[in-house]
């Protein structure tokens, strides 16, 4: 396991360990979430916690959610998330996050918002003091209105590129159906009304900006030949 991965492991350990009992979780996307996924399987199946149901951001949560045991639910069914777990590709000082690495921020917006707490988890790469400045913010759209979209972005200053497949030919299609347009914007000095202005194009469903919505992260760090784990 490479140090980073030994980070992801061991904060999504963490996370799934502040999972209690009778609690309805909200399962995030990404290679980090996936080991909160597969440590809270493993706690039901010991025995440690019980009554535990999931609700998944995607088809990827939907699949390991299977595969370690985890009953599932719907926001059909259940009128509260008492906490969801989730990575992000950048956490900035106030909380604020990009998030889409997996192409998966619409629905992980929808449930990480409602829960009660909100956890994220990361490994220390990705705090940056100002967003935007590692990653591009994914914007998902429905595929008729890509092009003009694209061209509402760059009148916004933001520099847009389609998000291309790898194995696979043509464009990343999200679990909706839709496109993602990964943008450039030289610097995102207020995430909150950007946030709002992207979503506000016609045709754009959601962007990765998730401001206001983070209770506490938890961040994995190597120290020697340890990680541990710092709270923000
Ligand atoms: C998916 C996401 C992921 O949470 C984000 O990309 C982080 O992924 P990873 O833990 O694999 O680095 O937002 O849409």
């Amino acid at each position: 396991m490479t140090p980073q991965d030994l980070m992801k492991q061991e904060v999504g350990k963490a996370a799934a360990a502040r999972v209690q009992s009778n609690s309805i979780v909200g399962l995030g996307t990404g290679s980090t979430t996936a080991f909160a996924i597969e440590y809270i399987g493993k706690r039901l199946a010991a025995g440690e916690i019980t009554n535990v149901k999931g609700i998944p951001t995607s088809f990827q949560a939907r699949v390991l959610a299977k595969q370690y045991g985890i009953p599932l639910t719907t926001l059909d069914e259940v009128d509260r998330i008492d906490i969801a777990i989730d990575g992000a590709d950048e956490v900035d000082p106030h909380k604020n996050l990009i998030k889409g690495g997996g192409a998966a921020h619409t629905q992980e917006k929808v449930i990480d918002a409602l829960a009660a707490q909100f956890i994220v988890v990361v490994d220390n790469t990705k705090l940056v003091d100002r967003l935007g400045s590692t990653f591009l913010l994914p914007v998902e759209v429905i595929p008729m209105a890509v092009t003009p979209v694209m061209k509402a972005i760059e009148k916004l200053g933001g520099k847009p590129q389609l998000r291309m497949g790898i194995k696979k030919a043509g464009p990343v299609v999200t679990d909706q159906g839709n496109l993602v347009i990964d943008v450039k914007f030289d610097s995102i000095d207020n995430p909150a009304e950007l946030e709002k202005t992207l979503n506000n194009i016609p045709g754009v469903l959601e962007n990765g900006l998730f401001v206001g919505v983070t209770d506490l992260v938890l961040v994995g760090e190597v120290q020697g030949d340890q990680v541990i784990i710092k709270e923000m």
